[in-house]
């Protein structure tokens, strides 16, 4: 984990409440994190949600591991230590837009659970919404789909570490929401995390 390095700092807090943020933005807000294995589907779900949720007047943004990785993260890699920088970074980018009132879709494969247990207790320790959503599919299905031809390559040895060939995915033991798109339209999944979206209060 991150150390802090500044010293001589100070949190200053501001006057508006999260009640009155909650008023200006006409939601609570939170992060709807999605995990699981590459090809999977977690962007494709979190694509279609953010689209029903902008519709429906709800203010939404969307995180996702390969467009995070052109910028913010573009300096980190796929090692073990890279990828929990890639998350850690997300995480504290996630609990700023959730604590701005935002329904924020986070797709990321991390396959740690520590990486993403901090993530949640980051968003804990905030009182901010945070729903884990393990996207489930066989790696035979996703290795099938291969939509960017990335399992082809590791499995030819051209790409080395990658998750579920050569690189591990610990899958959450308990997440809030779980969508297998092995068995489902992405209709379907997307209804599923609408559901858990609403139960929990983020868009009301
Ligand atoms: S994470 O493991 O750090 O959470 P992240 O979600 O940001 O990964 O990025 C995953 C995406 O990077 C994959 O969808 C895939 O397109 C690409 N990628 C490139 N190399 C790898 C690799 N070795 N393992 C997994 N994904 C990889």
């Amino acid at each position: 984990m991150a150390q802090q390095v500044a010293t001589n700092i100070t949190f200053h807090d501001g006057n508006v409440t999260r009640d009155e943020r909650k008023a200006c933005m006409k939601q609570t807000g939170g992060t709807v994190w999605f995990t699981g294995l590459s090809a999977s589907g977690k962007s494709t779900i979190a694509v279609a949600l953010e689209q029903v949720l902008c519709q429906q007047g709800n203010p939404v943004y969307r995180l996702d591991g390969d467009n995070i990785r052109f910028g913010l993260n573009k300096n980190l890699g796929f090692s073990a230590e890279d990828r929990a920088e890639n998350i850690r970074r997300i995480g504290e980018v996630c609990k700023l837009f959730a604590d701005a009132g935002v329904v924020t879709l986070a797709s990321f494969i991390s396959p740690y659970k520590a990486d993403r247990d901090a993530v949640r207790a980051l968003h804990e320790e905030a009182g901010l919404p945070f729903i884990e959503c393990y996207v489930e599919v066989d790696l035979a299905i996703a290795e099938e789909r291969d939509p960017k031809g990335l399992y082809k390559k590791a499995r030819a040895g051209e790409i080395k570490g990658f998750t579920g060939i050569d690189d591990p995915y610990e899958a959450p033991e308990q997440p809030e929401l779980v969508i297998n798109t092995g068995n489902q339209t992405l209709e379907q999944s997307v209804a599923a995390a609408l559901e858990g979206i609403n139960s929990a209060g983020l868009c009301s």
